[in-house]
């Protein structure tokens, strides 16, 4: 008697649950036009990777400001956004295809991962276990290894939606991807604000103890004309120090004053004013005042006065990477054709330190099981002028 109380049970759970399925699909199977319309402006067919579907996203705001994103690398391809003339074009680099990824682009608006920019010797110990990574920058590993999560397909767990410009990614880095420990579970979500703020937010959590350093790499050039480059842009840093690097841009571990440096970034300064007396360019991580912090604060501004735009860059990271795009060499070309060349996009990359697996005295980057590494990062533009 029992039982078959039970199966009963198990068959009325059964068909409601396959009742809500059934009601699903025909909600869904029965959007308006012009739903289906937004639908496919807001998603389109980018190709395939490793047997994978590759989408690229679009969110809209109501001022009509557009963010292209791709789940190969979670990239952010375009920005579109009017200049003060009300021209509209793209304050980041990126290409309109897939090929041009896969060439690939020095990170061009891709996620970071597992651990942004350098770690020395591609080696770091965690209590007795020492790990070794790819050394794939000189003798150093750099921005998770030869395939980090710029180069792997991401889950699209939330895609937009009408009046939702956001899109939710998810990727499982294995237990020993890349050389590194533990299986980890990321989520970022991007979401395009009304006042046309590029919210990034990061969770994270591992099965053992790793490092994680997520950031983005988007390359900005407020003009919107990659033919320019962003050395008359006028910088602004909340940073009193920064880490000075050796030939191999590993932090020495000091954290040195700006003061009466070409690094001071306090005031608003042009990044070429200064840039000759830095060898090789900026490529400097500053440690922002005020540390890791809980809340959102404005750590940098940006803005060019051709265009009458400005950047914002919010976050709750401890440091910033300032480079200004010195590797660019013009062997890439834009959709239009035109030579990458170098300092025509300089990337704002909110994060820890470099090295900190190596460095005790840089905040901890290592997450241990059963904690949850969370982190936001906004870049808002505006036209000031
Ligand atoms: C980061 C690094 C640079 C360079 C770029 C990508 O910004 O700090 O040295 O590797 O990424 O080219």
């Amino acid at each position: 008697m029992k039982k078959i109380k039970l199966s009963f049970l198990a068959i009325t759970a059964l068909a409601l649950i396959g009742f809500s399925c059934g009601n699903n699909g025909s909600a869904s199977t029965t959007q308006t036009d012009s739903a289906t319309t937004n639908q496919s402006q807001m998603a389109n067919d980018f190709g395939e990777v490793d047997g994978k579907k590759i989408t690229q996203y679009t969110l809209t705001n109501k001022a009509g400001d557009e963010v292209k994103i791709i789940n190969y690398g979670g990239i952010v391809t375009s920005w579109i956004t009017a200049d003060k003339s009300g021209n509209r074009s793209s304050v980041v680099l990126g290409f309109d295809n897939l090929d041009s990824y896969l060439t690939p682009p020095p990170y061009f608006g891709a996620l970071i991962g597992r651990f942004g920019n350098r770690i020395a010797g591609g080696k770091f110990k965690i209590g007795d276990s020492t790990y070794t990574l790819a050394a794939n920058n000189g003798r150093n590993h750099l921005h998770g290894g030869n395939k980090g999560f710029d180069k792997v397909v991401w889950d699209v767990t939330a895609a937009p939606s009408a009046g939702n410009p956001s899109i939710t990614l998810h990727y499982l880095s294995k237990d020993m991807e890349e050389g590194y420990p533990g299986n980890l579970d990321v989520t970022v979500t991007y979401t395009l604000t009304d006042a046309n703020e590029l919210r990034i937010v990061y969770d994270a959590t591992t099965d053992k103890a790793t490092p994680v350093n997520l950031t983005n790499h988007s390359y900005f050039n407020l003009t919107g004309d990659v033919a320019n480059t962003i050395l008359a842009h006028k910088l602004q840093i909340a940073a009193d120090r920064y880490t000075p690097v050796d030939r191999g841009l590993i932090p020495t571990g000091e954290l040195k004053a700006v003061a009466g440096t070409p690094f001071d970034f306090n005031g608003p300064t042009a990044i070429g004013a200064r840039i000759a007396q830095v060898p090789g360019g900026y490529d400097h991580n500053y440690v922002l005042n005020g540390g890791k912090t809980t809340a959102l604060r404005t750590v940098a501004t940006l803005s060019d006065s051709v265009s009458g735009r400005q950047l914002e860059v919010q976050t709750m990271e401890p440091g910033l990477q300032f480079y200004s795009g010195n590797f660019l060499d013009g062997t890439l070309k834009s959709n239009s054709g035109q030579a990458i060349q170098k300092h025509t996009g300089l990337c704002l990359e909110t994060q820890h330190f470099p090295d900190s697996p190596n460095q005790p005295s840089f905040p901890n980057t290592i997450l241990q099981p059963g904690q949850k590494y969370h982190t936001e990062t906004v870049y808002k533009v505006s036209v000031v002028q």
